[in-house]
Order: structure tokens, then C-alpha cells, then sequence
């Protein structure tokens, strides 16, 4: 969360930075600000709200200079307001910060420096840095820098600009992810993603945790905490910017959940083939890895098919496609697998031996707890995977080996497109080491391959029923809880359901495995309480047993929504409204079920006249912890 961006050069830094800001808003929108230098004296420009509201002040105000720092904020310590917005400066104004991150020991180096007499002018943690560099400033900014991140606990990206060296951008990275970008004719770039600087820039250097780097018009140099010079590698982006808009859509969410066909069919192309009964995951290709404990071991799809044991670490929507990962590598492949959420197994003692395979999965590649957790697992020395859509992301980068969704940028804050994606590799995994280990015959492997390319065409089918979806929605829009029941592969659907609810329509919801109704949320149920149920006919007993279910709410005057396969008569009977899918194989039901669950929040956040693509209070990629 927050993203920050910087420029030196020869151009005006302004139109820039805040080219650069509107492809960050995605890591926060509650408040923007804008700092520049020019003729040795810095403006600084800031507003509670969006870009666009930056923009238009900038407009207002002629902000010159061809050296700029910008900030899009999600804010941790101190409300969202102009107040709290960064840049921040030092008592004497020379000084201005951004930072993404938390300063954890903030309240102690506040109340040093306030005792030293500094005068704090917001409620943020990042101001400290601003008066901290303006404690060790004795005309050499980057050893103030330097020396102010000594005292500094936590996470950060900070950058860094000062009157007195007005040619000059500072940057320090621990823990929040940084990319300088290296112009043309002596033009310097910083910023927390790459897609912030890719139109001016191809020749990227990712900062490491600990690394400092100094920006200046004829040159840069980055050093380690000791201040001690690094040899950096400067690498070539070779993605290019997806085309961002909303192709007619009213909105980015709705526009990924329509794009759902293409992009399922993107993540299985080039990888998984009819013809010759073959599936191929580049990114999964085995390597000799020396690994942290001094130990060698091969990497890759080896890791997976020798590993004793898979532990999926991950967050949010992400975490819920793990769990589906979950049910899908015990039911087929009889390998134990735990889904752990990012922000518990790293700070817990998550049992990672030498037999055990670590996946991470993630949208953005960037969220801080995944994160985190990963680098723990390597310590452990554990091989690590990365199923992440943004190339070139810190988990890509840090993982061992991994698979790319191919999903292209997801700027809807609610994840979708991804969340297919995601389920969609882990179907091919499932079937790629079933293969390899002879449990699925090739038979099968032939049939599950037909019914997976058939998925795009189904989804597709599902899309259509958009208008009755929304007419679903308004009957029930006035409700204030709804209960989401699945059970097998479609209970995360059941989880996955209720988390777009919540997030985009405000609307409390909890998921549920049907079967846990009766231990207490039944006592929830009556004619106030629609619940959602996830009914497909499925080849086992679950079907059955769901049924059951649904008609334990019915008797109590509770309210049913049935996702259910097409052609179930019974259904249609004993709910008050049914949106039916196409049927499929077992395990990628969810593949099909959670579309009308996406599209029904949209059109719940829609009719209550909430901001679907920008939800209150989130923010895309959740760098802090
Ligand atoms: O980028 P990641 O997949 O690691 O993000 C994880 C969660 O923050 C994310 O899925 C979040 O829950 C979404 N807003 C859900 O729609």
C-alpha cells in the first residue's frame, strides 16, 4: 500500500511523477501529494482524495522543477487527509519524504525528537524520517539518510529530497519493493512498481532490502547499510503495458470478470496441449538450486513431485485459491498439503522441513505477509514456487521457481480474473504430476484436458445470465447478512462468495462448509437471512448431502440462493432463485461456480451505489502488514 514515485532529469518532474502516480493508485487512494525543486526551492503540492484531485491542483499551481517526488497514500497512522498526506518535510521545510511502510518504532523516535525540540505537523508514522534526516544533515544527504535508517524499525521504501542538494534523489529500501529506472541523457527514475516507469524507461535495477541508492543527473550509485558501494545488475523489461482501460466496461471489475474466457484460456496456452495429450509449465522446469541451509536440491516441478509434503502460503482471494489447491492435490495426487495464511505462518513456528515444497500465491507478487513468509520458509530451507501474475514482482523474484497466470494487469481492487487464473494452474499442476506419477491415466488425462478447454466456452455461457444476476441482486439488496454454504471444491467458492460481498457491497457475509451450518450459524437463520448455496450435482455423495441442507434452511424460513448445474429440476423447487453452470469435472466446478458469485457482489455494489473498483478503506497490493 502506497505507492511512491521519483524523477531527476532534464524535464519538468511534475507531468511525470503523476503519469507515474495514476499507475500506482492501485496501491492506495486516499490521499496524494507531490513535491518539487526548482531554482533551489522545493513546492510541495497535497490533497486527501484521489490523483485526479492532485491533478487538478497542480493544474491550479505551476509546479516547475525537473527534480519530483509523488506519493498515492493508504493510510496506516493518521486518518486520510491533506494533513496526513506525504511528501512530509523537517521543521525547516528542506527536507521532504515519502515512504511506503511502517516505521514500528515511530512512537519513540517521535517523542526523541520532539524532545530535541523537532515540531511534527501530521500524525504519521513517515514524518520522523523527514526530521530525522534533518538531525544528521551536515550538508551530506546521503550519509544523513544513511544514518537516520540506523535508527528506523520496520518496513520501508522511503525517497528522499532536499533543498540543499537540490540535484539529488535518495532512496532506501527494507522490506516494501523499489525500482530505479534508468533513462535517457542522464534521467533517473524511482518508484515502488515498474509500471509506473515503463513509458520512459526499459533498464531497471530492483533496490534489495538494505540498499540505499543515491540518484543525480550523472549517475547513480547504491550502497548497502554500511554504506559500502553495490554491484548492481541492470535488467531489461521486456513486458510491455497492457492496454488499461475499461473497453467500454463501466467498470475494471466488471471488464476482468467479462475477460474471464480469454484469461482462463490465457493461463493454459502454450502449456497444455489436445494434441499431444502433453501439459508444459515453462516456469517449472527443474534447476540444481544451492538452497539457504548449504543444502543443494532440485527445484521447480521435482520439488512438487518429490515433495512429502506442500504448504500454500498466501492471503485474501489468493489464500482461497489455495485451498483449492488444497482439496485438489489431496483428492487426486494423495500428497498432505496445509494452506496457511501468509500473516500467521510467519510469525508462528509453520513446520517447513527438507521435504516440504512452499507455494506461494499471489495477484500483485507484492503482498507484504506472503512475502515475508517466503523468506522464511528459505531460511528453513524449504523450496519455494511462485504463482504470481505480475512479472518481475518480489515473490517471482524470490521464489525458487514458479508459474506465471498470464492474467494481465488486474486493476479491479476486488480480485477475479486472477482468482480463475490461480485455480486454473493449480488444475494443471494436478494433472501434470498425476501424469508424471501415473495416477491419472492418460484416458482421463485426455478427458479432464477436454473439459478444461471447454471451461472458456462455459464461462462465457455463465456471463450472459448478467441481467438475471442483477435482478437476483435487487430482491435482495435491502438485506444486511447473507451466509455463502459450500461444500468440497466448492466450499473457498463459499469463502470466495462472501469476500467480494463484504469488500465491494459492504454487505456482512460469512462463508461457510455447509455442513458446519448445524454447529451454530443455523441459529442465524430466518426470513432475514439469504443464504447463498453452492449446490452443484457433483459425483460423490456431497450433492446429496447439500440438499439436505438447503432444506434445513427452508424449514426455518431462511432464504435460498442456489448456484446449481444446469438441468437440476430439484433445485429450482426447494430455492427461492437459482442461477444454474454448466457442468464440468469435479474439481473445476469452482472454476465455473464462482462467476455468478462475482458478478451478483458487482451487481450488489452497483445497485447500493458503491465505488466498485476503488472499495472504501482497501487497496490492490497490501504491502504493509
Ligand atoms: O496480490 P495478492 O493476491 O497477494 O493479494 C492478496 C489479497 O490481498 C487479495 O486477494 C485481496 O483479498 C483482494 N482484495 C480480494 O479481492
Amino acid at each position: 500500500m502506497c505507492g511512491i514515485i521519483g524523477y531527476i532529469g532534464s524535464k519538468n518532474a511534475t507531468p511525470i511523477v503523476l503519469e507515474g502516480l495514476k499507475k500506482l493508485e492501485y496501491r492506495g487512494y486516499d490521499s496524494a501529494g507531490i513535491a518539487s525543486i526548482d531554482k533551489d526551492k522545493m513546492s510541495i503540492l497535497k490533497c486527501k482524495g484521489r490523483i485526479r484531485e492532485l491533478s487538478n491542483l497542480v493544474k491550479k499551481e505551476h509546479l516547475t522543477g525537473s527534480v519530483g517526488l509523488g506519493h498515492t497514500r493508504w493510510a496506516t497512522h493518521g486518518e486520510p487527509s491533506e494533513r496526513n498526506a506525504h511528501p512530509h518535510v523537517s521543521c525547516s521545510g528542506k527536507v521532504a519524504v515519502v515512504h511506503n511502510g511502517i516505521i514500528e518504532n515511530y512512537a519513540s523516535l517521535r517523542t526523541l525528537l520532539e524532545d530535541e525540540g523537532h515540531k511534527f505537523s501530521s500524525d504519521t508514522d513517515t514524518e520522523i524520517f523527514a526530521h530525522l534526516v534533518e538531525k544528521f544533515y551536515h550538508g551530506n544527504l546521503l550519509k544523513a539518510v544513511h544514518e537516520a535508517l540506523a535508527l528506523v524499525e520496520g518496513a520501508y521504501a522511503f525517497a528522499v529530497m532536499c533543498e540543499d542538494e537540490p540535484d539529488k534523489i535518495v532512496a532506501a529500501r527494507f522490506g516494501s519493493p523499489l525500482v530505479i529506472g534508468i533513462g535517457k541523457k542522464g534521467e533517473y527514475l524511482i518508484a515502488s512498481d515498474p509500471i509506473a516507469i515503463v513509458a520512459h524507461t526499459r533498464q531497471v535495477i530492483y533496490l534489495a532490502d538494505n540498499e540505499v541508492v543515491m540518484l543525480q543527473t550523472s549517475g547513480y550509485r547504491v550502497t548497502d547499510r554500511d554504506n559500502v558501494e553495490v554491484e548492481k545488475e541492470v535488467e531489461n523489461i521486456t513486458w510491455s503495458l497492457d492496454k488499461i482501460s475499461k473497453d467500454g466496461f463501466s467498470h475494471y471489475m466488471l471488464k476482468e470478470i467479462f475477460e474471464q474466457p480469454q484469461t482462463i484460456y490465457d493461463a493454459m496456452r502454450g502449456r497444455l496441449s489436445k494434441e499431444k495429450n502433453d501439459i508444459r509449465l515453462g516456469g517449472l522446469e527443474s534447476h540444481l538450486k544451492w538452497l539457504n541451509k548449504g543444502e543443494k536440491k532440485t527445484t521447480g516441478l521435482d520439488a512438487l513431485i518429490k515433495a512429502k509434503r506442500i504448504v500454500i502460503i498466501a492471503c485474501g482471494t489468493s489464500w482461497h485459491a489455495g485451498l483449492i489447491g488444497e482439496y485438489m492435490f489431496e483428492n487426486v495426487l494423495h500428497i498432505p498439503v496445509e494452506v496457511e495464511y501468509a500473516s500467521e505462518a510467519r510469525y508462528r513456528n509453520f513446520i517447513v522441513d527438507k521435504d516440504t515444497t512452499v507455494i506461494a500465491i499471489s495477484q500483485s507478487g507484492e503482498t507484504a505477509d506472503t512475502l515475508a513468509a517466503i523468506k522464511e520458509a528459505k531460511t528453513r530451507g524449504a523450496i519455494t514456487l511462485g504463482f504470481v501474475n505480475t512479472v518481475g514482482s518480489s515473490i517471482a523474484r524470490e521464489t525458487h521457481a514458479g508459474v506465471y497466470l498470464h492474467a494481465g494487469s488486474e486493476i479491479g481492487v476486488a480480485s477475479t480474473k486472477t482468482f480463475t487464473s490461480q485455480v486454473c494452474i493449480l488444475a494443471l499442476i494436478t494433472l501434470l504430476i498425476g501424469k508424471k506419477k501415473r495416477i491419472i491415466d492418460d484416458k482421463r488425462v485426455n478427458t479432464i484436458t477436454e473439459a478444461l478447454f471447454n471451461i472458456p466456452q462455459q464461462v462465457e455461457k455463465i456471463l450472459k445470465k448478467t441481467n438475471d444476476i442483477r435482478e437476483i441482486a435487487k430482491r435482495y439488496m435491502d438485506f444486511n447478512n447473507f451466509l455463502y454454504l459450500g461444500r468440497g471444491y466448492n466450499f473457498p467458492i463459499a469463502l470466495e462468495g462472501a469476500l467480494k460481498l463484504k469488500e465491494i457491497s459492504y454487505i456482512h457475509a460469512e462463508g461457510y462448509p455447509a455442513a458446519e451450518m448445524k454447529h451454530g450459524p443455523i441459529a442465524l437463520i430466518d426470513k432475514n437471512m439469504p443464504v447463498v448455496f453452492i449446490a452443484t450435482d457433483t459425483e460423490d455423495q456431497i450433492y446429496q448431502k447439500i440438499i439436505s441442507n438447503i432444506q434445513e434452511v427452508k424449514s426455518r424460513e431462511g432464504q435460498v440462493i442456489a448456484i446449481a448445474s444446469e438441468g437440476n429440476e430439484l433445485i429450482e423447487k426447494v430455492s427461492d432463485a437459482v442461477i444454474t453452470v454448466p457442468k464440468t469435472e469435479d474439481f473445476l466446478t469452482p472454476l465455473l461456480t464462482v462467476t455468478p458469485l462475482q458478478l451478483f457482489a458487482y451487481h450488489m455494489a452497483l445497485l447500493k451505489g458503491h465505488d466498485v473498483d476503488k472499495p472504501r478503506n482497501l487497496a490492490k497490493s497490501v504491502t504493509v502488514e
